[in-house]
């Protein structure tokens, strides 16, 4: 579903990512880790078009995003949920609001955007907050809408960008957890961490960058706290 064939990123001839080959499949569940400036965020970019590879293909379903004209990129959005650290959720508009948005801009008639909307606040355990504003929510709960907002337009691959990276540990886990049960229905699901113990407790698996390149990529995964030798 996910694949990187040979992708290397450089920002002003410093790399970012070295020559990466990755397959993520249907509707699997993978974390990408690695310390500060690994590259992870870059690599997201990459899956999203936010950025375009240096060298090497990057596909998506099939589609190699190189290929992709301007047009055809709101397509590819479309195809993908993303889920955000900082939830990106519109500040006076609803849970529910915030979650239709996408269905509204699309064109689809009331009716259906209630049954989608309502459909995917039930996913994130939601639906009596339907009616609240960002600022009344929880961090935990904000990144739920944005967790409905992701998959209100079911699409076959998530992506998570430290995801949980402005919550409290037991939150974390729970979002973690349920984007794990995201991926149980068919969803395929990257999320990139430096949570610890959310990929130990989690034993999926784990794809580790260090300074740009692929180090390890186990199942069942742990990520070992590394001692520091920095000067
Ligand atoms: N837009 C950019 N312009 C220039 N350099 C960038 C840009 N984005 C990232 N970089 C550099 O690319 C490298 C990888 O950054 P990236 O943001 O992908 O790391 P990361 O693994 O997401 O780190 P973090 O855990 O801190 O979010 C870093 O050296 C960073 O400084
Ligand atoms: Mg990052």
């Amino acid at each position: 579903m996910i694949r990187l064939q040979n992708v290397s990123k450089s920002y002003g001839g410093r790399p970012a990512l070295k020559d990466i080959n990755l397959h993520v499949a249907l509707g699997e569940f993978a974390f990408l880790v690695g310390p500060s400036g690994a590259g992870k965020s870059t690599l997201m970019r990459l899956l999203y078009r936010e950025e375009v590879p240096t060298a090497g293909n990057v596909f998506i379903g099939g589609v190699n995003l190189n290929k992709l004209g301007s047009r055809q990129i709101p397509l590819l959005r479309r195809r993908l949920g993303i889920v955000f650290q900082d939830y990106k959720l519109l500040p006076r508009q609803t849970a529910y609001d915030n979650v239709a948005y996408i269905l509204r801009a699309l064109g689809v008639d009331e009716k259906d955007v209630r049954k989608r909307v309502t459909s995917a606040l039930n996913v994130v355990n939601l639906e009596d907050k339907a009616a609240a504003y960002p600022d009344e929510l929880s961090g935990g709960e904000q990144q739920r809408v944005g967790i409905a907002r992701a998959i209100v337009n079911g699409p076959p691959v998530l992506l998570a960008d430290e995801p949980t990276g402005n919550l409290d540990p037991a939150t974390s886990l729970e979002i973690v957890q349920l984007l794990a049960r995201i991926s149980e229905r068919g969803t395929t699901v990257l999320i990139s961490t430096h949570d610890h113990t959310i990929v130990n407790t989690m034993r999926r698996r784990v794809i580790s960058l260090k300074q740009g390149e692929v180090i390890t990529d186990v199942d069942s995964g742990m990520y070992e706290v590394e001692m520091s030798v920095e000067s």
